[in-house]
């Protein structure tokens, strides 16, 4: 397949759009901080406009532990959502945005901490880039269902027999992924997904699945970034 954009392009896309999330942000506020390089983004930019003074009083809530590192690097007040049950805003990426602002995350695999923050919050912003738009969830990348270790030959099974081509995720050096819970990775790839409320509530009710990468319902606003500048989808 050809690529349409460098990686380059891609990149300044996923700045703009990124760029344009932050301006969501207002003084005072508390928000969740999203994982992987386009939350990267994001929080860099927070911490650019705390430094220069067009922010103050931001209280992040980090859905891993890099955007937590990423956030007292570029000099954010961190909490928990314990101590802050109501998160006013958060700003993350995603692997694939279908027209109905449906998505698919986990590519990172931070989707389980990524999920809790989302629900918590009172708005989702996600940021992309136009290539991770699509007309049905699962076109472009697997689902990942993130699966306690001793039942990930049994989810994997119940999986596979859903239709998906089931992949235990591997890190960069060939072992077996694990999470931040200790758990491991099954990317599911299913197709264009004809059914995803379907399909999550089937994942949902299998015991050994502990989470799995669609987020229904969930996006308020999507900011793409594109080859004509930026768009905002929206409900
Ligand atoms: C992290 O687990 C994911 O959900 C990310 O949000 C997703 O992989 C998007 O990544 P990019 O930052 O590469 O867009």
């Amino acid at each position: 397949m050809i690529k349409e954009f460098s990686n380059t392009e891609i990149l300044n896309f996923r700045h703009l759009a990124a760029e344009r999330a932050v301006d969501f942000v207002n003084s005072g506020m508390i928000v969740g901080l999203g994982s992987g390089p386009t939350a990267k983004i994001v929080i860099e930019t927070i911490g650019k406009r705390i430094i220069t003074g067009i922010l103050s009083d931001i209280i992040g809530i980090p859905t891993s532990k890099e955007s937590e590192r990423e956030a007292l690097r570029n000099g954010l007040m961190l909490s928990t959502l314990n101590d802050n049950p109501r998160i006013d805003l958060t700003i993350d990426g995603a692997d694939e945005v279908d027209l109905d602002l449906n998505l698919i995350k986990g590519g990172r695999g931070a989707l389980f901490r990524e999920k809790i923050i989302a629900d918590s919050s009172a708005e989702v912003i996600i940021v992309v880039d136009e290539t991770k738009l699509s007309h049905s969830l699962g076109k472009l990348c697997p689902v990942p269902v993130e699966v306690y270790p001793m039942a990930i030959r049994s989810a994997g099974e119940f999986v596979r027999e859903l239709g998906a081509m089931v992949t235990l995720r591997e890190d960069k050096e060939g072992k077996v992924f694990k999470t931040e819970q200790g758990n491991n990775i099954l990317d599911c790839r299913f197709g264009p997904i004809e059914n995803p409320h379907e399909l999550a509530q089937k994942l949902s009710m299998k015991p050994g699945i502990i989470e799995y990468g669609l987020f229904l319902n969930m996006a308020n606003i999507i900011i793409v970034g594109g080859k004509e500048g930026i768009r905002h989808l929206k409900r």
